[in-house]
């Protein structure tokens, strides 16, 4: 997968991007990042690449221009791909979440386009394929919000992770959150693993896990449960949990 990024701060992605599980993809040439300050292409003597709003109102804009400018030279130098996604990161998009990271993954070209300032003129986002947040917070700019979609969209490209860290299990990709997991010793201090996990009895452990997990999201994440659809077996296990739950309340 190639990622390119328009940014004003470059040097915010060097840690992050280069570390860890994005880092080896990069090393093991399953993703090739470019980051491109898009400040390079304002064609004012004094490289500005914001003005005042027209109206007026607090704050500043990023300009099209060095935008329109360094799209077209990142598009130039990916013509050989098949046209990609182009995402602009804005507290106003669409909220991030694991489909889109899924979506993400299944592209060949990403360009993600990082705001400062107090935002972007609008004619900017005509250049987007997708507006996306983060999440319903105001950050001082795009670039974490990139970093934390890049992260969760190359986790999923084949190859990355190893067989031992496999993602379709993973919290959301089934639509339910991850059901509780332990390592040894069985005994720590006086906690113990739960018995079944012990048993070898596989039927036994995934009908305990997906309990668990049902139980899990249902405490935590009851909205993730109103986009599900449940076979008869899942019904089973939910009625068995609200019972346990409400013969608790009655203890
Ligand atoms: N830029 C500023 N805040 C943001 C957010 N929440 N998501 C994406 N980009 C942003």
């Amino acid at each position: 997968m190639k990622i390119d990024i328009l940014s004003l701060f470059p040097d915010m992605f060097s840690g992050p991007m280069h570390e860890s599980i994005v880092g080896k993809a990069i090393e093991d040439k399953l993703l090739d990042m470019k980051v491109t300050n898009f400040r390079d292409y304002a064609s004012n003597k004094h490289n500005n690449v914001d003005d005042y709003p027209y109206g007026g109102g607090a704050g500043m804009l990023l300009q099209p221009q060095p935008i329109f400018d360094a799209m077209a030279a990142v598009e130039d130098e990916n013509r050989q791909l098949p046209k990609g996604r182009v995402i602009i990161l804005d507290p106003g998009g669409k909220p991030f979440n694991q489909k889109m990271a899924e979506d993400f993954a299944n592209e060949t070209h990403l360009t993600f386009i990082c705001g400062h300032y107090e935002g972007y003129d609008e004619r900017i986002k005509t250049l987007a394929t997708d507006e996306v947040s983060l999440g319903d917070y105001v950050l001082t700019g795009g670039e974490l919000a990139a970093m934390v979609m890049i992260d969760a969209t190359v986790r999923l490209l084949p190859g990355v992770l190893g067989n031992e860290e496999s993602a379709p299990g993973d919290s959301f990709s089934t639509g339910l959150l991850e059901y509780p997991q332990y390592s040894r010793p069985a005994d720590f201090r006086g906690m113990q693993v739960p018995e079944v996990l012990l048993s070898g009895n596989h039927q036994l452990i995934a009908k305990w896990r997906r309990k668990q997990a049902l139980k899990r999201t249902l405490q935590k994440r009851p909205d993730l449960l109103d986009k599900m659809e449940f076979d008869r077996k899942d019904h089973e296990l939910l009625e068995e949990i609200k019972l346990e739950s409400s013969d608790k309340n009655n203890d």
